[in-house]
This record gives structure tokens, sequence and C-alpha cells, in this order.
């Protein structure tokens, strides 16, 4: 399918989705949220993707935000109806069935810290700035910040970083727990595929299930939870990447992953 303002493409089991509004730092604009959700209808088609890696063109940002220009003359309805726009966009990355990882390759404000967040991990170039500026403007984060954020690294320096609207380094947001891995940004792409290849040649139910249980199980109470885990747990045992990992250990050779 042909887009606007994202770039789809598809290496061997990864697929690349790239942000592509650089002249506005990438600024996620309602046709650029639609067409995220179009592109991540268009990976559930093509069942041999098992890691999707969300960036953004260029060298400056990941994405600088939801896009301000945009925002300015909206009423309140149209507020409502953009955060819910942005929120089930997240949402549908959050609940892909395949790995997301988020290449964070420059500025990553508001609206792309929040779309950072809602991925299954980040990795940022040594260059990336993170932070969640809204207040600046006079609102306050509308895609997830106030929710994601805090669970990810508490409520305290959540509420730091939402409050004063600074930006922090790329090595704060390590320090942090929001990004997994700081590398060059020459290199990001390349360890961020390094990484997504190692995921993708791993038993795809088994990653999936995973997923799952840690997602939904997050929020749970921990005896629930777990009790979730072993419903899943069992699930896995009717995949034939189960027979085939566990044969393949027996058999002492490489297993041969299906993803059934
Ligand atoms: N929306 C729309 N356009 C944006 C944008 C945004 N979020 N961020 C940058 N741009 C545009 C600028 O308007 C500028 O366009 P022109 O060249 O046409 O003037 C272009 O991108 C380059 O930006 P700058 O000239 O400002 O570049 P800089 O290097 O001086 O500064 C920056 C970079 C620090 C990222 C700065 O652009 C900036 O502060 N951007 C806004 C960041 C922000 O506040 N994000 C939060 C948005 S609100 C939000 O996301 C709400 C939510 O939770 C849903």
């Amino acid at each position: 399918m042909e887009y606007k303002n994202i770039l789809l493409s598809f290496e061997d089991e990864i697929g690349i989705l790239t942000i592509n509004r650089p002249k506005a730092l990438n600024a996620l604009n309602r046709e650029t949220l639609n067409e995220i959700q179009l592109a991540l209808q268009e990976v559930k088609d093509h069942s041999e993707i098992k890691v999707l890696i969300l960036t953004g063109a260029g060298e400056r940002a990941f994405v600088a935000g939801a896009d301000i220009l945009e925002m300015k003359d909206m009423n309140s309805i149209e507020a409502l109806n953009f955060s819910k726009l942005g929120h089930h966009t997240l949402k549908m990355i959050q609940d892909l069935d395949r790995v997301v990882i988020a290449a964070v390759n420059g500025y990553a404000l508001g609206g792309g810290t929040e779309i950072a967040l809602a991925c299954d991990f980040i990795y940022a170039s040594e260059n990336a700035r993170f932070g969640l500026p809204e207040v600046t403007l006079g609102i306050f984060p509308g895609f997830g910040g106030t929710q994601r954020l805090p669970r990810l690294i508490g409520k305290g320096k959540a509420k730091e970083l939402i409050f004063t609207g600074k930006m922090i380094t790329a090595q704060e947001a390590y320090q942090m727990g929001i990004v997994n891995r700081v590398v060059p940004q020459a290199s990001l792409m390349e360890e961020t595929k390094k990484v997504a290849s190692q995921i993708a040649s791993n038993g795809t139910i088994g990653i999936r299930l995973a997923k799952m249980v840690i997602d939904a199980g997050y929020n749970m109470d921990l005896t629930e939870a777990c009790a979730l885990e072993s419903y899943a747990f069992g699930i896995g045992f009717a995949s034939e990447d189960q027979k085939e990992g566990m044969n393949a250990f027996v058999e002492k050779r490489k297993p041969n992953f299906k993803g059934r």
C-alpha cells in the first residue's frame, strides 16, 4: 500500500515502520495516526513478519510529538477525539501479536515518547532526547503518557518529568529504565535489527504468549496473573513450535520454528 506520511518495508522476518514527515520532525497528525493503523493491519496480514521496528525518518527526530499546528485550534470535542485516535493507535501497537521495538533516533517528545512507550521496548541513539513537554504548551500528555510512564518508572519520576516538561538525554532515559539500550546513532538500526533477528529466530508462539501474559498480567493481582501464565503455558504445548524446540534440544540440533 502507498502511504503519504509513513514508510513500511519488510526485510526477511522484520518489518520497519518509519514515520516520515521530516519537515515537521515526524510530528503525529491525524492522517499519520490513521496511516499507522493501516500499516499495523498490513503487518498483521504478513504472517512471516515476527518483529516490527518503529522509527522516524531523518537524523533529527524520532517523533517530535503530536502535531501542534493541527491541535492549535481544536475545540474540546476535537481534542477528545484526537486523544482517542492516539490511544487507539498506540493500543494497536501495544496489542500487535508481534514484538514491536522502538528505535528512537532523535527527539521523542510528547506523543513521540508516548508512542515509544507503547512499544515492547526501546533502543535509542546517543543523541535521542525524551520528554513530555505538553505542560509548556498549556496542556498535558494525551496519548497515554500519564498512564504508561508511571507504570514503567514509578509515579514520582513520571510526575517530575510531566510537571517540569523537561527533556532528558538517552543516557538519563536509560538510567530511569525507559530505554533498554543506548547506541551510537550510526549503529542504531543495525543493533535494533540484530536484537530483532535474535527474537525472530526463537519460537513465535512462545513469544506471542509471553507478550500477552506479561501485558495482561501486569495490572493483575499476582495470584491471578500466575494462573493466567499457567493456562497460557499449557496452550503453548498445543503448538508445533513446542514439539520442534524440545525435539531439537534432545536431538542436539538447531530448532526450525514455523510459528505454528
Ligand atoms: N508539531 C508540529 N510541528 C512541529 C512539531 C510538532 N510537535 N515539532 C517540530 N515541528 C516543526 C516546527 O514547527 C518546524 O517547522 P517549520 O520549519 O515549518 O517552522 C520544524 O518542525 C523544525 O522544528 P524547529 O525549527 O522547532 O527545530 P529545532 O531544532 O529548533 O527544535 C524541537 C526541535 C526542540 C523538537 C522543537 O521543534 C520542539 O520543541 N517541538 C515541539 C515538541 C513538543 O512540544 N512536543 C509535544 C507536542 S504536544 C503532544 O504531543 C500532545 C500529546 O501528548 C498528544
